[in-house]
């Protein structure tokens, strides 16, 4: 299996271009499936989870082409067929399958589905919302089946606020009868995406953004052409990174807004952020000042970037403090860091981390996607070489992570190789 090996101390300098939005990306795929006609989805990212789920909707009979930034989905083919569980474990979004195909057909059958072992994530909402829209959801041996005579727009609250719930609801009611409103709704930028999309496909929805949203459902949705979001967790993590290792830094295609928590937390640490429209310079200051910091549903910190953050807070001055109040378990990269040196403590959903403690270069495992960004990150601050195992969780959802890095100065390989290994490609390099 691939490893990334990342030798640390050199200072990043340059510009770095943010791909299309992961999070959008796994919606709007399957979404694409309630149109009667072709659906192209541009500016997709180029990671593995993109991949997986193309050949879902291949295997539901869907036509597809993937090129590039490109994917081409004809719906007209599809059916409901059994999704089994091998393929839907490969991703956490294969969940939006379920409202896809209830809307479509008003039935699926699929396997749970997979993703970051981040704790417990349960999909209750999700069920409760497909049920309020009149459709019956049993779970025989491991594999959810939903029936529905006819979907029937509903009110729906959600007790807990959930992207994934959100939309999956939307998607299953815009080929509802009648209107659906879901309050407590989630407020992330990839759900009005995924409205922009139901939209120009002919579903009206109005509220995508705010935490009331309704959808007048259509019998018929047409084909149509979507450009997606810039990755506001993509460009969180670069800059990160710049804060950690760079001098000068240009992040290119984000936009601003989506990552204020972010760049307010690393104004205070110290850093300097200019803004323009479409693109931040990232230039950190001579000390980093610790900050405590807690995520929250949008528009609050993210919990994606957590696991970024925490490596960068082992540079700063001082004790931090994260609090992750989305997900119980997501710490995983702690005990990793702990193997470079860090000094972080664990107690309960906070992690504890004193800083300005330089790290050493160490064999490591990205447990999960944002962890594994985490070690990047580390890597790069760290004296020596450090090999990260475990890299498919990276790819999952950062497109062409060692180019971008290496187009600022990083020093990063990929290899199957051990460190030893690595003085042969730095030789190459030179
Ligand atoms: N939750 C429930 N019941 C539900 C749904 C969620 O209790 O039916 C809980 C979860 O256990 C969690 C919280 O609600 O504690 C939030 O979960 P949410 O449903 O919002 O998460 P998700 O839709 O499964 C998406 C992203 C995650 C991101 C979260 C939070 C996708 C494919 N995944 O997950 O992204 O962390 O929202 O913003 O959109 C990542 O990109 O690394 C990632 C994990």
């Amino acid at each position: 299996m691939d490893k990334l090996l990342v030798e640390g101390g050199h200072t990043l300098q340059g510009t770095v271009q943010i791909g299309g939005a992961k999070n959008s990306a796994v919606a709007l795929l399957p979404a694409a499936l309630l149109a009667d006609s072709t659906v192209t989805i541009d500016n997709l990212p180029l990671i593995s989870d993109v991949e997986h789920l193309g050949e879902i909707l291949q295997a539901s009979g869907a036509f597809i082409h993937h090129e590039g930034t490109k994917m081409t989905i004809n719906p007209q083919s599809a059916r409901p067929e059994i999704m089994p569980n091998g393929q839907m474990k490969k991703l956490r979004a294969s969940y939006y399958m379920m409202g896809a195909m209830l809307g479509k057909f008003k039935q699926a059958t699929l396997g749970l589905p997979g993703g970051c072992d981040l704790g417990p994530r349960p999909i209750d909402q999700h069920i409760k919302g497909f049920e309020a829209l009149g459709a019956e959801v049993t779970n025989d041996r491991g594999m959810l089946c939903l029936r529905a005579k006819e979907l029937r727009g509903a009110r729906i609250y959600l007790d807990v606020v959930s992207v994934g719930a959100t939309i999956n609801i939307m998607l299953a009611a815009s080929r509802a009868k009648g209107q659906t409103i879901i309050e407590n709704a989630a407020k992330e930028p990839e759900i009005i995406d995924v409205a922009t999309l139901l939209s120009s496909m002919g579903a009206k929805i109005k509220g995508a953004g705010t935490d009331v949203i309704r959808i007048d459902g259509r019998q018929t949705l047409s084909g149509c052409a979507h450009s997606i979001i810039p990755d506001r967790i993509e460009a969180g993590t670069y800059m990160i990174t710049a804060a950690a290792a760079g001098n000068e830094v240009l992040i290119d295609h984000v936009i601003p807004d989506h990552v204020e928590p972010l760049t307010a937390k690393l104004r205070e640490m110290g850093v300097q952020i200019e803004e323009g429209d479409e693109q931040l310079l990232i230039r950190p200051g001579n000390e980093l000042q610790r900050v405590d910091i807690k995520t929250l549903v949008h528009p609050g910190f993210p919990t994606d970037l957590q696991q970024p953050a925490t490596a960068l807070l082992t540079k700063a001055q001082g004790t931090s403090i994260i609090t992750d109040t989305i997900y119980n378990a997501r710490f995983k990269h702690v005990d990793e860091l702990r193997r470079m040196g860090a000094d972080v403590k664990l107690e309960g959903r906070s992690a504890l981390i004193t800083g300005a403690k330089s790290l050493e270069g160490a064999k490591v495992k990205a447990s999960d996607l944002r962890a594994g960004a985490a070690l990047v990150i580390a890597g790069l601050m760290a004296d020596g070489v450090t090999e990260i195992a475990d890299v498919h969780h990276i790819e999952r959802g950062y497109e062409r992570l060692e180019a971008k890095l290496k187009g600022i100065g990083a020093k990063i390989w990929r290899a199957k190789a051990s460190r030893e290994e690595v003085e042969a490609l730095r030789a190459n390099e030179r």
